[in-house]
């Protein structure tokens, strides 16, 4: 019989970069996977929904491996784990699907054994895998985050989103992997260039935290990686030149893509043909994409302890049925 209990969580998704905050900014989106862990005889895997296709179901699988990192570092042995997961974030499009299974499975592990770690060191821990806090930081904390990492240690602030902010996704159908998109950046830029990013990312975080929405257009801007990244996505230079014509307040690639991103004022009244300028624009270049509409989730990464009594796979999918139809 196991000493520990049985864990949930809910994590969001999460966009990077904002345009100029590369590496640097993040925040959390109202979409989410949810992740149950208890101790076990041997190590078993209950992965639901599309998005779980072609995820290893052996120690190997993600969320195993960093809740053994809980487990190491908080001093406890738990070799064997029955881990269930349900998620509808998109896998490699740019919206943090693997942040979030990080924050997620370290919040899982952690709750399990009674919480011994505090959220600033599960913010190291998750920065030390991902290698930047943007992603990880929104999906831990909610809402807007600026954050550094010196390589070692992550600080940051969380700025609570603007209400009248909406946010318009366009997520193409292919894949993107991060390692991709990153390979194609310059190992170095120019002063002029990291000046512009410089300017655009303080004022960007000055006017989300002010909710000057005014100024989200001018200051999402970006210089260091968008334009590298573009023929990666066809047809996103005109995404990000238009846009603001057809009712966005800035626009910019969703952490390293495909996925690409519209902050909009909930009381636009061009919605409508902002989502058909994104899809019409997407369709031109030969890509087939879909549009959600998301909100900032303001809260981040929860978990809770259940009661033992065996892994209950139909009550955890309940409760997401449950959660979906709210
Ligand atoms: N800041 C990261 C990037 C986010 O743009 O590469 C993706 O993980």
């Amino acid at each position: 019989m196991s000493i520990y209990g049985r864990s949930r969580v809910k994590v969001p998704a999460s966009t990077a970069n904002l345009g100029p905050g590369f590496d640097t900014l993040g925040m959390a989106l109202s979409l989410y996977a949810w992740i149950e862990m208890e101790e076990a005889a041997e190590t078993v895997f209950h992965l639901y929904g599309d998005e779980m296709t072609g995820v290893p179901r052996d120690k190997s699988n993600l969320l195993y491996k960093v809740a053994q990192m809980v487990f190491a570092e908080a001093g406890v042995t738990v070799p064997e784990l029955s881990i269930s997961m349900y998620s509808e974030i998109p896998l490699a499009r740019g919206l943090g699907s693997s942040a979030s299974a990080i924050i997620g499975a370290l919040a899982a592990a952690n709750a399990m054994i009674g919480s011994p770690l505090g959220s600033a060191k599960l913010f190291d821990m998750a920065t030390a895998i991902e290698k930047h806090p943007d992603n990880v930081g929104a999906s831990l904390f909610g809402g807007i985050i600026t954050a550094v990492w010196d390589g070692e240690h992550a600080d940051y602030i969380r700025i609570e989103p603007p209400q009248e902010l909406e946010v318009l996704v366009v997520i193409p159908e292919f894949e993107l992997e991060t390692v991709k998109a990153r390979g194609v950046l310059p190992a170095e830029v120019s002063v002029s260039d990291a000046v512009h990013n410089i300017s655009r990312t303080s004022l960007l975080t000055a006017a989300l935290a002010a909710g000057r929405l005014d100024l989200i257009g001018a200051a999402m801007q970006d210089r260091l990686h968008q334009p590298y990244r573009a023929p990666l996505v066809p047809g996103m230079e005109k995404l990000l030149a238009e846009a603001p014509g057809h009712g966005a307040l800035g626009i910019a690639l969703s952490g390293a893509g495909p996925t690409v991103l519209c902050m909009v004022d909930r009381r636009e009244l061009r919605k409508q043909e902002l989502e058909l300028f994104l899809t019409e624009t997407m369709r031109e270049n030969g890509i087939s994409a879909r549009t959600l509409w998301l909100s900032p989730c303001t809260t981040g990464v929860t978990a809770e302890l259940l009661e033992r009594n065996g892994m209950q796979n139909g009550s955890f999918l309940d409760m997401i049925k449950g959660e979906l139809q709210s």
